[in-house]
């Protein structure tokens, strides 16, 4: 039997746990040996929780650890890029959070380095890995709703918990870039990747106005080259915690699956207890809590599944090259918004600094 896949973790809040976490839920195939956090304090305290035996401040320390064959990358989207430029250097597999990074440009470069380097670059979308999700897309290939011809796919919450996604500056966009790229990558799986013709945007800054430039509700409809359509809608402003759902409509069915409400228990408490949901902000009164949530994200199944591709037991079922199409997506969906116009792929604008300028350079300034 293989060892065990060693992994490090860069990133040590909220994404950061959920990587811990989940190699702790599936723990067969891989074991988390280091973490780090440039905040003092931070990595030591994950550390502790989870059990890790090393903690480091700098991330380059890290890669120095001769044991460690993959890193998950849990940090803010401008440091994806360069991040695996170090890992892939140092001869690691790359685990990289979604989006994948902030431009078209840093994606070729992060997909080039890991070729070169001979090591995997693993897309973390784990709505690909969701059980509910998974079973829809096995029902779908059976055949369950004959040919599929619109797709929905939607997460809404009420805003991010970290000021860094707010500043589009650092986060490379708002709703649209954060959690479209959730949907966009679900609907591209789904229609078996069959590559994306057109996207079709409108965007807002509804509710959050005050705290940030990027947008905090977007609507977008992709065209696939099968014939097939998704429609990918989005919040930040949406009260009373997570909510993700799918539709899926073929000319012989349909499915309704519905992330949390199908394993939420309808709750009312006059006192509140706890924890409900992500991102709920109260659970007194009405609620919807839900029990192992991390499974039903599928995250464990994720991170269980990236550890048998480095081992080649499993083929990546969500790559680099992946995460690029999300990004040209993002980019015509921006573009889309700020010229008022349904934009066709391949879309490969020049000097793109962030996905969201291509909405804000466009956008009719507020009266
Ligand atoms: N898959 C999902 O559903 C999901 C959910 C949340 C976040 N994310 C993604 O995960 C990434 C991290 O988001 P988060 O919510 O954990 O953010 P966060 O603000 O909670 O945590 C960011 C972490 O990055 C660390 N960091 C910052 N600069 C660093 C540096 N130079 N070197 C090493 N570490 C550094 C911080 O110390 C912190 O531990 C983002 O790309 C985000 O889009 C994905």
């Amino acid at each position: 039997m293989a060892e065990r896949v060693k992994v490090g973790i860069i990133g040590s809040q909220f994404q950061g746990d959920i990587h811990a976490a989940s190699f702790q839920i599936m723990p067969e195939e891989a074991e988390v040996v280091a973490v780090c956090s440039p905040t003092p304090g931070h990595a030591a305290e994950m550390a502790r929780k989870y059990g890790i035996p090393r903690v480091f401040l700098d991330y380059r320390e890290m890669l120095r650890e001769k044991d460690i064959e993959m890193v998950t990358i849990a940090a803010p989207n401008t440091l994806h890029c360069a991040m695996t430029v170090d890992i892939a250097r140092a001869g690691k597999h790359v685990v990289c959070e979604k989006p994948l990074c902030m431009t078209l440009d840093e994606a070729d470069e992060m997909i080039d380095v890991c070729r070169r380097e001979g090591v995997l670059l693993l897309y973390a979308e784990e709505l690909l890995f969701t059980p509910k999700y998974v079973k829809a897309k096995e029902m779908a290939d059976h055949g369950a709703f004959g040919k599929l011809y619109l797709v929905k796919q939607s997460e809404k919450h009420f805003g991010p918990h970290s000021a860094w996604f707010w500043d589009v500056e650092r986060s490379g966009g708002g709703v649209f870039m954060d959690m479209g790229c959730h949907s966009i990558a679900f609907c591209y799986w789904f229609f078996d990747r069959s590559p994306i013709k057109s996207v079709t945007c409108h965007m807002g800054t509804y509710v959050h106005g005050a705290k940030t430039r990027g947008e905090d509700d977007s609507i977008c409809v992709l065209e696939f080259a099968n014939g097939g359509v998704g429609l990918v809608e989005n919040s930040w402003a949406k009260r009373g915690g997570m909510d993700d759902r799918t539709e899926i409509y073929g000319e012989g069915g349909v499915s309704y699956p519905n992330l949390h409400m199908g394993n939420a228990m309808p709750t009312y408490s006059e006192y509140g207890y706890g924890y409900a949901v992500e991102k709920a902000p109260s659970t007194k009164g009405w609620s919807y809590p839900v029990f192992d949530e991390l499974w039903n994200y599928g995250s464990p199944h994720e991170m269980r599944h990236f550890a048998r591709c480095v081992r080649g037991k499993e083929k990546p079922r969500s790559t680099g090259e992946d995460g690029r199409v999300v990004m040209e997506a993002l980019y015509a969906g921006y573009a889309s918004a700020g010229q008022g116009r349904k934009i066709e792929l391949p879309f490969r604008p020049e000097g793109v600094k962030r996905p969201i300028d291509l909405w804000l350079d466009q956008a009719v300034p507020k009266k």
